[in-house]
């Protein structure tokens, strides 16, 4: 045959495909969830997350410095609430003292570079285990909007870079933003879950945190998977109203609202490879169905492909790890 293109030339060797490849992961891709639980020495292992824990602060400090050795430069903390500071108003999310507070204190005092970002939403802090006040079984819009926002000013009050909501309430972008500018807290940026949807995929998440709802599920809140305009819709409004990074979650059943995402706006993105998708690595790989390693790289590169700019995942230091 005489061929005028071979596509195949540019697929010879590692060294020609490495060449060309037109997505490559790095330690600065990543955001590294860390669970935080009260006491000392615990570090707890999710049972539907294996090779996760839920640590204790002191433990949580040795992994921020070695995940800061490793390259990686910011963290999400989420913490686990003791149920008898449960309640409806989610109240303990603000206090001065509280686990995250004292979190956020302890990690940037230990390792002031590294970016704390923190979870905004009353779930871990609800007796009914929801993102916002519940009112005659439903969850309630505005008050929640103004529990979000003593919270992100809690926690930019104890030094995070970034406060992180993650309940879908409508108008909390825009509350958070002049909340921390009244306050004074001109830098600290919102990183935005702006299209989270409604996803069976957090089901061990919320076995770390022991945060399920109590009764019946969010979709009142978080979007119907059916939609992919919608996202673009809360994401644009989000940016409007102050948001400095945007987030799509999940991320694998989701890349192509990733894209679409990362098509319509000017600042970044990011995706949550979140805990179900990180399960289901392990489970298969336990089963010895796939390759772990490999699935984790191609699994990552694919949400960076479809156009996320960062990624909060599981794998942060697996990755790291393989791509040297
Ligand atoms: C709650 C929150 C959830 C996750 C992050 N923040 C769960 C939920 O909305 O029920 C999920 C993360 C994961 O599954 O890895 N505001």
């Amino acid at each position: 045959m005489i061929l005028q293109r071979r596509n195949r030339i540019l697929r010879q060797s590692s060294a020609i495909r490495s060449m060309v490849a037109e997505t490559s992961l790095s330690a600065t891709d990543f955001i590294v969830p860390l669970f935080i639980d009260e006491g000392n020495d615990i570090k707890t292992e999710i049972a539907s997350m294996p090779g996760y824990y839920r640590n204790s602060l002191d433990h949580t400090i040795k992994e921020v410095k070695e995940l800061w050795s490793m390259g990686i430069c910011s963290v999400l903390l989420f913490i686990k609430c003791k149920d008898e500071l449960k309640d409806n108003t989610g109240k303990e999310a603000w206090n001065p003292d509280g686990l995250m507070q004292r979190s956020i204190k302890a990690i940037k005092d230990a390792v002031p570079e590294m970016l704390v970002m923190t979870d905004v939403a009353l779930d871990p802090f609800s007796s009914y285990g929801h993102d916002g006040i519940v009112e005659n079984g439903k969850i309630v819009n505005d008050p929640t909007v103004e529990a979000l926002v003593k919270m992100s000013i809690s926690h930019a009050d104890a030094g995070a870079d970034f406060v992180a909501p993650s309940d879908m309430m409508d108008g909390r972008i825009g509350a958070i933003r002049q909340g921390l500018e009244s306050a004074g807290h001109t830098n600290t940026g919102i990183m935005s879950y702006s299209a989270k949807y409604a996803s069976c995929f957090y089901g061990p998440f919320r076995d770390a945190l022991d945060s399920a709802p109590g009764f019946g599920d969010k979709k009142t809140y978080q979007m119907d998977y059916a939609n992919r305009i919608e996202a673009v819709k809360e994401t644009l409004m989000d940016i409007e109203e102050g948001a400095d990074i945007v987030m799509v979650k999940p991320a694998l059943s989701y890349l192509d609202i990733i894209r679409e995402v990362k098509n319509s706006v000017s600042v970044p993105v990011s995706a949550y490879n979140i805990s179900g998708e990180y399960a289901m690595i392990k489970a298969a790989a336990k089963m010895g169905w796939i390759n772990e390693d490999k699935a984790i790289l191609e699994t990552l590169t694919s949400i960076k492909r479809a156009g996320a700019d960062l990624i909060a995942t599981y794998f942060a230091k697996d990755a790291v790890k393989l791509i040297g």
